[in-house]
């Protein structure tokens, strides 16, 4: 009998990848295609994105890391103690440190970033060690996963201080924003804090400069996942051939972030056996920034299992930072 022909072996789905088959579903579906914003960080993408905190026309970090410079001691005040810090979204630690230090006036205090990339909590790690009284320990894993972590380890009759800082919440698309905030109220206890930041409205102009600067930075953080994607599987994007595109949807109080095909033309991307049809000017969404209304932020502490403590407010970028108690 002869042999059957050799058929190629089909890849185990648990060897692609998981990025691999994001990019495959994102780029694949039907409509708007579009990447999940959490691969935007790469060592790359991350030290871009440290670039953009520092360019004048971006000034969201700088704003919460004002409020925190003049406000950390007054917050760490209004905290039940002993409280252990679970923090998602890391960052380099700079506004963290305000928090911490003020804290470690009072106790020795356990800090849990939660963060995907490894190279920011390596970062994070070496830029707080100095601190007095500090036991840094960290989850490689996302948010509410982390959290969950923290949350099973702490001791009885220790709170839970949850920061969110960054407005990292308006990166979530829509209703996905309360959403995830009532999840997370689920893994806390009522009395445990939630230290929230959100970049607040304000003029358009203001809002699109500070997401397509005039020198290219945030382009280039943007177009780095096509890069990225490049990189690690073996796609063939020609980043020539993309724009960055930041405009403000007026409807959903969001900028919009997209990468734009200036050509027709195809894409493969070997790893996730795909090969994409871009039109010209179709666009890739990969990340959407909401800014926030006062009235909104009522209605948000409500819905998810909050109550709004206090709030600082820095008028002059506007951005707030919320602290909210779990009921
Ligand atoms: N979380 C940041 C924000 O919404 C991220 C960000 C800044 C960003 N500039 C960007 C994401 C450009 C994608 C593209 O402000």
């Amino acid at each position: 009998m002869p042999k059957p022909a050799m058929q190629p072996r089909p890849r185990p789905s648990s060897l692609v990848s998981q990025f691999a088959r994001e990019v495959a579903a994102g780029l694949t579906k039907p409509g708007q295609k579009e990447l999940p914003s959490k691969y935007l960080y790469d060592s790359v993408g991350s030290a871009l994105f440290e670039v953009i905190c520092e360019l004048p026309e971006y000034g969201l970090t700088r704003s919460e890391e004002r409020l925190l410079q003049l406000h950390a001691r007054e917050i760490v005040d209004q905290l039940p103690r002993p409280v252990v810090v679970a923090e998602l979204g890391s960052g380099t630690g700079r506004k963290t440190r305000l928090l911490l230090e003020a804290l470690s006036r009072w106790q020795s205090t356990w800090y849990h970033p939660i963060e995907i990339s490894p190279s920011a909590l390596a970062v994070l790690r070496r830029e707080l060690r100095d601190i007095n009284s500090i036991s840094i320990v960290g989850f490689e894993r996302e948010y509410l996963d982390g959290l969950r972590e923290v949350a099973v380890r702490r001791s009885p009759g220790e709170h839970l201080l949850v920061l969110f800082l960054g407005s990292n919440i308006g990166n979530f698309d829509g209703a996905a924003g309360s959403d995830f905030l009532r999840d997370l109220r689920l893994i806390l206890q009522p009395g445990d804090l939630l230290l929230i930041g959100t970049d607040m409205l304000k003029p358009v102009q203001t809002l699109i400069s500070a997401y397509d600067d005039p020198i290219g930075v945030t382009a280039a953080f943007n177009l780095n996942l096509l890069a990225r994607i490049n990189r690690e599987l073996g796609a063939d994007f020609n980043l020539q051939r993309f724009e960055h595109l930041a405009i403000f949807n007026e409807v959903t109080h969001s900028v919009e972030m997209r990468l734009r095909s200036r050509v027709r033309q195809k894409v493969a991307v070997s790893e996730a056996s795909i090969s994409v049809q871009f039109e010209k000017e179709e666009t890739i969404w990969t990340e959407s920034s909401h800014k926030y209304s006062q009235d909104e932020l009522v209605s948000l502490a409500h819905h998810s299992g909050f109550r709004r403590q206090a709030q600082w407010m820095d008028q002059n970028w506007g951005f707030a930072e919320n602290l909210w108690i779990a009921e």
